[in-house]
């Protein structure tokens, strides 16, 4: 059985069918911006650089139009990458390989798919909340969060034909991400907040799960919908590092308030609050998930061992984030969450 260390031949079979994400290492590596205004005055559509008449009405009143807001470095290379590694679950997943599976174990999958189509749909609506709120001068942020908006509905729809791919069907609406439609994700108005919350906090902790599909996969098809939606929530998750620093090197006045996100970010980590983590503590999810790990519902125990196994993993990958962004001084200060912490230090 696969673990959450041995997943080497699950990679080394990904890359082999053109699984690559080397680009990550480039956007750390070569970081590039090209000059666009700190405040936009463009409030009439007008495409950025185009040459402004004076008979256009002013409707444009975008609530983002300060560079600080909202920029990234690097994001047009990112939108390159959304663009070359577009796929579909009509065509690019063998759903002819999903054989049946015992009752326990085809209700959790169709649990946690449920999850997925719930949650994917909340990531694609509220980052394109934002999307008409922004200068079109900063149009590589819109670009960036038009292209995740089109991922997320391929995440939601390849989830939900999962669910009744195999008799199972979709299961029960998941209760607890009060945090996530409706809660704090879902009423953020301010960009920042709403990618540290939701690139840097929620989908760094989905895409670990995703990285590890292989460990709740039963067949090739639900392998390649895991490994072909990790590369995508990569992406989702690039776009808050190279934000986040972006601001921590030119909006440090900011670095506060984005501390002030992590810390409540970290807390819904640790606790499982807020359900947006489906390797949570103590959720229906978490049940699902301890289901599919162990290989059945008699052997759950040893699905919560790999399920702390990836928690763990999901903290070390979330600390990476931070230094990535810059803000990994709150490992060193004593400010992140010390449950977090003695997580990273147990795996350590
Ligand atoms: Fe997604
Ligand atoms: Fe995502």
């Amino acid at each position: 059985m696969a673990t959450v260390q041995n997943r080497t031949s699950y990679w080394e079979r990904a890359k082999e069918q053109g699984f690559d994400l080397s680009w990550l290492s480039q956007l750390e590596e070569s970081v590039t911006g090209k000059d666009v205004d700190e405040v936009s005055r463009n409030d009439t559509g007008r495409v950025e650089g185009s040459i402004p008449r004076n008979n256009v009405p002013r409707f444009g009143a975008y609530t983002f139009r300060t560079k600080s807001e909202v920029w990234a470095h690097n994001l047009t290379k990112l939108y390159h990458e959304f663009v070359t590694r577009q796929w579909s679950s009509a065509t690019d997943i063998p759903w002819d390989t999903i054989q049946e599976l015992p009752d326990d174990v085809e209700a959790a999958q169709c649990q946690l798919a449920t999850f997925f189509a719930q949650v994917e749909f909340v990531a694609s609506d509220v980052p394109g909340r934002f999307i008409s709120s922004m200068s079109p001068d900063y149009h590589e942020v819109r670009l960036a969060l038009l292209a995740q908006v089109m991922d997320e509905s391929r995440h939601l729809d390849v989830f939900r034909k999962r669910a009744l791919a195999n008799g199972g069907g979709l299961m029960r609406m998941i209760d607890t991400v009060s945090d996530v439609v409706g809660g704090s994700t879902d009423n953020a108005r301010e960009f920042t907040e709403l990618s540290s919350r939701l690139h840097i906090t929620g989908e760094g902790n989905v895409l670990t799960l995703f990285r590890l599909g292989e460990l709740m996969a039963y067949n090739e098809a639900e392998k390649a919908i895991y490994r072909r939606c990790a590369q995508d929530e990569a992406r989702h998750v690039a776009i808050g590092v190279l934000h986040l620093r972006y601001m921590n090197e030119f909006a440090p006045d900011r670095r506060e308030e984005i501390h002030g996100y992590l810390d409540e970010g970290e807390a819904r980590q640790a606790t499982g609050a807020g359900g947006e983590n489906p390797a949570g503590v103590n959720t229906l999810t978490s049940e699902a998930l301890a289901v599919l790990l162990g290989g059945g519902k008699d052997k759950v125990e040893e699905g919560q061992k790999i399920l702390m196994a990836i928690r763990q993993r999901q903290v070390k990958e979330y600390f990476q984030r931070l230094k990535s962004a810059g803000f990994d001084d709150r490992i060193h200060n004593g400010r992140v969450n010390p449950a977090l912490l003695e997580t990273y230090q147990a795996a350590a």
